[in-house]
C-alpha cells in the first residue's frame, strides 16, 4: 500500500447473531469473527474496528471494506470461521493497493466469493 493511499478499514458488527446463535457462547458469533479478524489483520495494511449493527442483522455476519476516496462495499453471511476472517483482511488489503477500491475478480479469496452485498461509489469531492 503507498503510503498516500487512505487506509483501507474493516468494520466488523459485533452484535450479528446467525441462525441458531446460543446465548450460553458467552459472545456473539460477530464479536467472535471480529476477534478473528483483528487476528488475522495483525501486521498487515489494514485497520480494524468493531460496530454494533450494520443494519443487515438478518444475513450476518457483516463487514464493512473501506477507504476514502474508493468504492466501499459491505458483505455478510460470513459464519464465524478462521477462513472467513482471512479472507475477509486478504481481500481488504487487496483493495488498500487498488487506486479505486476494484479489485480484480481471479485475485479473490475463495472466503469472500458470494458475500457481497453492496458497493458504495466514492462520494464526489466538495466542491
Ligand atoms: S446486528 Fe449485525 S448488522 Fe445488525
Amino acid at each position: 500500500m503507498s503510503t498516500q493511499s487512505p487506509p483501507t478499514w474493516i468494520t466488523i458488527c459485533d452484535t450479528c447473531k446467525r441462525e441458531g446463535w446460543d446465548d450460553a457462547s458467552g459472545a456473539t458469533d460477530g464479536e467472535r469473527l471480529a476477534a478473528l479478524v483483528e487476528e488475522a489483520a495483525r501486521g498487515r495494511p489494514v485497520r480494524t474496528r468493531r460496530v454494533s449493527c450494520l443494519m443487515g442483522c438478518q444475513q450476518g455476519c457483516n463487514v464493512a471494506v473501506q477507504a476514502a476516496g474508493k468504492l466501499n462495499y459491505t458483505l455478510g453471511r460470513f459464519e464465524v470461521s478462521e477462513e472467513a476472517a482471512q479472507g475477509i483482511v486478504d481481500w481488504a488489503v487487496l483493495h488498500g493497493e487498488s487506486a479505486s477500491g476494484q479489485v480484480p475478480y481471479r485475485t479473490w479469496p475463495q472466503a469472500v466469493k458470494g458475500h457481497f452485498v453492496t458497493r458504495h461509489p466514492p462520494l464526489p469531492d466538495a466542491e
